[in-house]
């Protein structure tokens, strides 16, 4: 095994540990354990529980790597001395997971250098929908798969026939502004779909159940391990200009459709995004 499929590995075997977990505790009843940046932002004992089960199986697989977690967050999170650091979101989609709807994931992600996505490189990554069974994986340079099964993205896509995923700010007033931009962008496309977990619109353009995606605001967690799975799958995953995807921006297509999505994101004003 090369260096990246050894951190694949390990990615994998614990997101699919992690995922059993958050569905066993889903069965016997979600608990709030608190909200965070707002009243709709809410997070549960399960994805605390997770965290904690995935910092310790890191720590001990790989004891001198950095960890960030959304849970934990950077105060929480540790640096290391590898230079590699495993960025974690023990439940991604954590509204639908609240509502028992089966769009929620486990995603680990290892990178090189800043944890940033603006800076960083993204080694291997792993995203796990518990309760469809599905293990989504991706090394750097070694393709992505789904529960083993190489996957592209789709190729050449008319707009108008193109199915676009985007997810919204937790902050009221942000939303309104995403709302807006979402609805100049519908008349050009088939439709839109919010799934509620970016791991999964990340993979879902992989797969090719979206054809682009595009999102303001997201977190180092929420978009490691989706998007090399994505970028690992043929789609172009970029910001503006072909700068690398940010916590402000991320899009994710076939390089000919997302440069009309990023068009019309301009034309939107969404060249200084919104978050
Ligand atoms: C959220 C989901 C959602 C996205 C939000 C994220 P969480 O992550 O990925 O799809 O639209 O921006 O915060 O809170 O469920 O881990």
């Amino acid at each position: 095994m090369t260096g990246h499929e050894e951190l694949l590995q390990i990615a994998a075997d614990i997101a699919a540990e992690a995922g059993e977990l958050i569905l066993r505790r889903r069965r016997e009843g979600v608990e709030i354990a608190a909200s965070k940046s707002s009243v709709e932002d809410v997070v549960t004992r399960a994805d605390r529980e997770s965290e904690q089960f995935i910092r310790e199986r890191l720590l001990a697989a790989r004891p001198n790597d950095g960890f960030l977690g959304e849970e934990t967050g950077a105060e929480g999170g540790s640096t290391g001395t590898s230079g590699l650091t495993w960025v974690v979101d023990p439940i991604d989609g954590t509204v639908n997971y609240l509502y028992d709807i089966p769009a929620y994931a486990v995603s680990i992600g290892v990178v090189e250098g800043e944890p940033d996505p603006a800076t960083w490189t993204a080694l291997a990554g792993a995203v796990v929908n518990p309760v469809l069974g599905e293990h989504y994986t991706a090394s750097r340079g070694g393709g992505a798969r789904l529960n083993g099964r190489v996957l592209e993205v789709n190729r050449d896509v008319a707009p108008n026939v193109a199915l676009l995923g985007t997810g919204f700010s937790y902050t009221a007033s942000r939303r309104m502004e995403q709302a807006a931009v979402l609805g100049a962008l519908l008349g050009t496309f088939r439709d839109v779909r919010r799934i509620g977990s970016a791991a999964l619109d990340l993979c879902s353009v992989a797969s090719g159940r979206l054809d682009a995606y595009y999102e303001s605001g997201l977190k180092p967690w929420d978009q490691v391990a989706g998007a090399l799975i994505a970028a690992e799958a043929g789609a172009t995953v970029a910001g503006f200009d072909g700068a690398p995807a940010t916590t402000q921006l991320i899009m994710a297509a076939d390089a000919p459709l997302l440069a009309v999505l990023e068009r019309l994101l301009v034309e939107q004003g969404f060249a200084t995004p919104i978050g």
